[in-house]
């Protein structure tokens, strides 16, 4: 008998193993690409606007979505009924005297209200730029890259409303391919862009709040062209933010009592959870609490009916925290500690504000003192409007909403004082308040 020689069994060895896998990487790559676990039932164009055709193919995400139309209970200080906070809190009226915020100022809703919210406040007019339906509409993914960011705020809200046929949508936060979450917003990828950071290169956990930083931000805008510009060039935190607006020589409106140079702060409550709050340290994401996870017999998925999470505290803290009702217990008393101290703030600022009123009025007034209790005027309100306006009365970072408030109290005194010396007379002047 011949002996099979060594190098033959190797061979042979070596030609079947070539050969296996040569097959497996044909069949391998002969397979579709896994892009979904169920294939679509529908293919959706990249800039679809109308979230009932993304519907089709994701139904529970489609359907939780639609039940932001129906939400309206009220919370303590949150919630969807659209109260009128100037009758909560007339303070208000003082504190944004001479602007549009102190005839109509309304609490928020669901995302499905947004285009009718914002076409029926009463501070539209004329002469409202169409930078406005910015943070509104699923129009816009499509309009910004026809008409660019610069054009889209140029045109005026009225002709600009002609093309807005949708609330906010799908395509504000998805990429209609992958599903993958997306910055959408011309204004945030800039912002980003000017931190030196890459929303591409974010983890997924980060994209979880990010896509909330598409609106739920503090912004401005920019010149005749009034483009939409998030104001954090030189950093998130509020003394970061005035000491950009102070730089850039901005402001949104002159008070009509002090006549003091001011800012409107809208909504910075991606600024304000990511200020090193507790939960953003931990690593929770906007989505954890606002979205989460619900089942539709086995399936899985985010809760697309983002509202307060005091309305559904058993899956939106009970996941992570053993005592639902200690932990909510526990926003009520932040929320009840932040505006007690808020108010104290409001009536510092109002003070101020008619301090320096009186003192304009004194012939002799020192013109550059005045000028010094202006500016501290808006120093005190913008920190102040920060917390005000930011949604959630303190909860998304406690600590640092009272820091803020207490510098914000601090400086409208030195505003008072600020006029009182400017007037020369001492102490005797008479501060008439509310
Ligand atoms: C740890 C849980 C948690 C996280 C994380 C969180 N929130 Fe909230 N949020 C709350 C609670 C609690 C409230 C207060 C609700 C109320 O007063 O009814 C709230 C309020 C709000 C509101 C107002 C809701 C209303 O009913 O008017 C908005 C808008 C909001 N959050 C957006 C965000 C955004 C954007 C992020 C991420 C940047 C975020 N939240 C992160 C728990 C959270
Ligand atoms: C405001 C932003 C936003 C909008 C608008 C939005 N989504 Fe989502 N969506 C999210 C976030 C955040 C997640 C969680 C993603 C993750 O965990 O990676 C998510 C997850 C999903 C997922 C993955 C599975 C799941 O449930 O976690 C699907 C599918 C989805 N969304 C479909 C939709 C559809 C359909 C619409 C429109 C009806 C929509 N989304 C609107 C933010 C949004
Ligand atoms: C395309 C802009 C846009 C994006 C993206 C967006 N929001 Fe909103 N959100 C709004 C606007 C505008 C309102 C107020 C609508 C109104 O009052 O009509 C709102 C309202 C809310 C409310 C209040 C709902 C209520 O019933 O009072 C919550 C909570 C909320 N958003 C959470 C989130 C979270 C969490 C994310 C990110 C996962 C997010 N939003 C992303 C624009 C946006
Ligand atoms: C994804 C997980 C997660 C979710 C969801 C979550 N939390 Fe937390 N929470 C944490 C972590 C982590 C901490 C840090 C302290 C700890 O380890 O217990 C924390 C701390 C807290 C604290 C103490 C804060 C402080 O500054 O000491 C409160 C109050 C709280 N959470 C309330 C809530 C409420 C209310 C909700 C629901 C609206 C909620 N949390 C949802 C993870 C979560």
């Amino acid at each position: 008998m011949k002996k099979i020689s060594p190098i033959m069994i190797l061979s042979v060895t070596i030609a079947i193993l070539v050969i296996a896998v040569l097959g497996l990487l044909w069949f391998i790559q002969s397979q579709p690409d896994p892009i979904r676990g169920i294939p679509p039932l529908t293919d959706v164009s990249p800039n679809e606007p109308d979230s009932s055709v993304w519907g089709v193919n994701f139904p529970n995400q489609y359907s939780t979505f639609l039940m932001t139309a129906e939400n309206n209970t009220r919370t303590a200080f949150g919630g969807s009924e659209p109260v009128q906070k100037l009758e909560v809190d007339p303070r208000l009226v003082v504190l944004f005297s001479n602007m549009a915020f102190s005839k109509d100022y309304k609490e928020d809703r669901g995302h499905m209200h947004s285009v009718t919210d914002v076409e029926e406040t009463e501070r539209v007019n004329e002469t409202t730029p169409g930078t406005c339906y910015s943070c509104k509409s699923a129009n816009n993914v499509e309009l910004w890259k026809e008409m660019g960011a610069a054009q889209y705020a140029s045109t005026p809200f009225s002709t600009l409303g002609k093309k807005i046929t949708e609330p906010i949508g799908c395509v504000n936060c998805h990429d209609s391919a992958s599903m993958r979450l997306v910055v959408t917003n011309p204004a945030l990828e800039k912002a980003l862009e000017a931190q030196g950071k890459d929303w591409r290169t974010f983890t997924r956990q980060e994209m979880r709040s990010l896509v909330c930083a598409n609106c739920h931000v503090e912004y401005y805008f920019a010149g005749e062209g009034k483009l939409l510009v998030f104001p954090w060039a030189k950093g998130m935190r509020i003394e970061n933010i005035s000491e950009f607006y102070q730089e850039i020589d901005f402001s949104d409106w002159t008070h009509g009592e002090s006549g003091a140079p001011m800012i409107k702060m809208q909504h910075p409550d991606y600024e304000l959870f990511t200020a090193d709050s507790t939960h953003y340290k931990a690593g929770v994401a906007c989505a954890d609490c606002h979205m989460p996870y619900t089942k539709d017999g086995a399936a899985k998925f985010s809760s697309h009916n983002m509202r307060s999470p005091l309305l559904n505290p058993e899956a939106s803290c009970g996941t992570c925290h053993t005592s639902v009702n200690y932990v909510t217990e526990r926003v009520s008393i932040i929320q009840n500690q932040v505006w007690d101290t808020m108010v104290i703030t409001e009536d510092a600022i109002i003070e101020a504000a008619y301090a320096i009123k009186a003192a304009a009025d004194v012939t002799g007034v020192d013109p550059v003192l005045l000028a010094e209790a202006r500016q501290l005027h808006r120093e005190a309100q913008l920190r102040w409007d920060f917390i005000a306006a930011e949604n959630s009365m303190g909860f998304h970072n406690p600590s640092e909403a009272l820091r803020i408030l207490a510098s914000a109290t601090d400086i409208a005194r030195q505003a008072q004082l600020k006029a009182i010396e400017a007037t020369g007379q001492g102490l005797n002047i008479q501060v008439s308040t509310p």
